[in-house]
């Protein structure tokens, strides 16, 4: 039975252009997940967009000396551009700066209000005594009172990674000038994060031996210390509070998670609107057996595990002091929140200020998709911290996709080219041809609970083991040996031809560039599996803006097809491209400079 699978990838800041860290996380991981459920035939929605407000944003446009619009105009182009170039299947990726994005944002908060969960409270918030401008958290640094690290953030200490307030924090100086920030009252509006402690202890204990172990040990161990947590800021960039006498502040905006997370479901309603049925939405959200997945970086935890359902349940009317749901109905919770670990690079902690980094354009530029997303699908940080290094990646990429699976597609497909110019049929099989059959055959069953586990790395092996045993095969076989028996290189071929094919199908998800190439090879018509495209769309104000879809109703099945003898085939071209041993250290010169 077909299922609606809600994929929510996690929104990229706007503030400068994402690193091979960042799509390690959220981005190839979320779209390897959303293949599979395509190929299955379940009926996907992924859906992001760019994450436009709150202080990250202002931060950067200070440095930059622009206005925090430009730089959200200037990233969200730039970010796009790279998702796409990168395969990510996205049926919408927008951004936070939309007229409807505001809209259900401050219908949820609305909603939330309504039913008592979000309360205001007067608190201290920091101004600089030079200006008398806010001080907005990020910009305030001092000593953190739990674990005393001496350069934590007003918002959180990257210590030991405990959320704090400004006004916690032991010496605090402003980032902008070091002065000693002042603190005067100022009013807040607070989620109320204790209500939920009973129903969210209920739903992740629920999530047990589902979830991966170190996320769920992580969001437990949150319920422990449940706090109200301000969910607006002093800040003139962000979406407005819509209740009467706030709305029109200009220094009082929503936090910037509290929109941000808002996204998911703001983006599924505008899909629905752009695809011409305006409640199709409800369908991912609504229906008592739709999923939704949740694809994001560990730091993201808290927000997707705690601070997320908590405003579902809210707005639901189901925390401890009920109430009625919204206007938009009840909304379906996380089935699963699958986060990552993080990548680091050739030993370091990426940093765009410190230079290690390696930008997805820069990688693009010089190396493919897929040699990428492959690299993250066997060695990325899917649970457990990894490394990233140009000798790992010229590794795999030499020895596993060119000389393993490239090698493998292109001398079967040249063999059987020029010696029958066609797909042969096989004649009588050995056991050696049957047993291979077999076993790349049932690699689809294994290889796909793994995928719906989001086990990329277990499933991509699974895949290479069947080429690994391929590649056996012809070996033995030897058929370029065999002079005097045509019927016997057919069927050598046949099966290896076969098998090539049920391997594309396999790494699809993986490697959806170079499987719809193998699928024209072996003369599949039409599209295999969709690439996103992207378009440019007007607001209502005129405002054009890039966003990423497609249509990626592709004919690729979750299943071995059989090869279609008397199919013309042409001379294969080279699937990857084999690297040259010094771009290591050309790389590595790179990150030195
Ligand atoms: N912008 C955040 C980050 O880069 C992620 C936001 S995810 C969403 O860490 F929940 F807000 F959508
Ligand atoms: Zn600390």
């Amino acid at each position: 039975m077909s299922q609606h699978i809600l994929t929510a990838v996690a929104w990229p800041y706007a503030n400068g252009p994402r690193h091979i860290g960042h799509v390690s996380g959220f981005g190839v991981p979320s779209d390897m997940f959303s293949r599979y459920q395509r190929m299955v035939g379940n009926k996907v929605l992924m859906v992001s967009g760019t994450d436009e407000h709150g202080t990250p944003i202002q931060v950067q446009a200070d440095k930059e000396g622009v206005s925090a619009r430009e730089l959200a105009d200037r990233y969200n182009r730039v970010i796009v551009e790279d998702l796409q170039a990168l395969g990510l299947s996205y049926d919408l990726f927008t951004r936070t700066t939309t007229d409807n994005h505001y809209a259900v944002v401050q219908e949820i908060f609305k909603g939330l209000y309504e039913n008592g969960y979000i309360f205001p409270k007067t608190t201290m918030g920091a101004i600089s005594p030079s200006t008398a401008r806010t001080l907005p958290d990020r910009y305030i640094e001092g000593t953190c009172p739990i674990c005393h690290y001496d350069s934590a953030r007003g918002d959180q200490c990257d210590n030991c990674g405990n959320q704090l307030d400004p006004i916690q924090l032991i010496n605090p100086v402003s980032k902008i000038n070091g002065e000693t920030p002042i603190f005067v009252e100022t009013e807040h509006f607070m989620l109320d994060l204790p209500a939920f402690a009973e129903v969210l202890g209920s739903w992740l204990q629920s999530k047990q031996g589902e979830w991966r172990p170190n996320v769920l040990k992580f969001a437990l161990n949150l319920l422990g210390d449940l706090q109200p947590r301000a969910m607006s800021r002093d800040l003139d960039w962000g979406v407005p509070i819509p209740l009467e006498g706030w709305s029109d502040q200009p220094n009082k905006r929503l936090y910037v998670w509290f929109d941000a997370v808002v996204g998911y479901l703001s983006a599924s309603i505008e899909w629905a609107r752009r695809s011409g049925d305006p409640d199709a939405w409800r369908q991912w959200w609504q229906s008592p057996d739709a999923r939704g997945y949740y694809f994001m970086g560990k730091d993201n935890i808290v927000f997707h595990a705690e601070i997320w359902p908590a405003l579902l349940l809210g707005y639901n009317g189901q925390g401890s002091r009920d109430g009625k749901p919204g206007a938009l109905g009840t909304l379906n919770l996380p089935s699963e929140v699958v986060s990552s670990e993080f990548l680091t690079m050739e030993g370091r902690k990426f940093s765009s200020s410190r230079q290690v980094v390696i930008y997805v354009r820069d990688f693009l530029a010089r190396y493919d998709a897929d040699a990428l997303r492959y690299y993250i699908a066997v060695a990325g940080p899917e649970s457990q911290d990894t490394d990233f290094t140009w000798s790992e990646f010229l590794n795999r990429n030499n020895g596993e996709l060119v000389a393993a699976w490239g090698n493998l597609v292109n001398r079967s497909i040249s063999m059987a080219a020029k010696n029958f110019g066609v797909i042969p049929e096989a004649g009588e099989l050995t056991d050696a041809d049957r047993a291979m059959l077999e076993r790349s055959r049932a690699a689809f069953a294994k290889a796909g609970a793994e995928f719906e586990a989001s086990r990329f790395k277990n499933a991509t092996n699974e895949a290479f083991e069947v080429i690994r045993e391929a590649n056996r095969y012809l070996a033995e076989q030897e058929p370029w040996k065999i002079k005097d028996n045509p019927e016997r290189v057919k069927s050598i071929l046949h099966v290896a031809l076969q098998v090539v094919d049920d391997a594309k199908t396999l790494l699809t998800p993986v490697l959806p560039g170079s499987s719809n190439k193998i699928y024209a090879m072996l003369g599949g018509t039409g599209v295999w599996s969709g690439m996103p495209e992207i378009q440019e769309v007007t607001e209502e104000d005129g405002r054009s803006y890039p966003i990423i879809t497609g249509s990626y109703e592709g004919a690729a099945r979750w299943e071995s097809t059989p090869i279609r003898p008397g199919t013309p085939l042409a001379p294969p071209t080279p699937l990857f491209t084999k690297l040259d041993p010094k771009i290591v250290e050309e790389e590595l010169a790179r990150l030195a400079g």
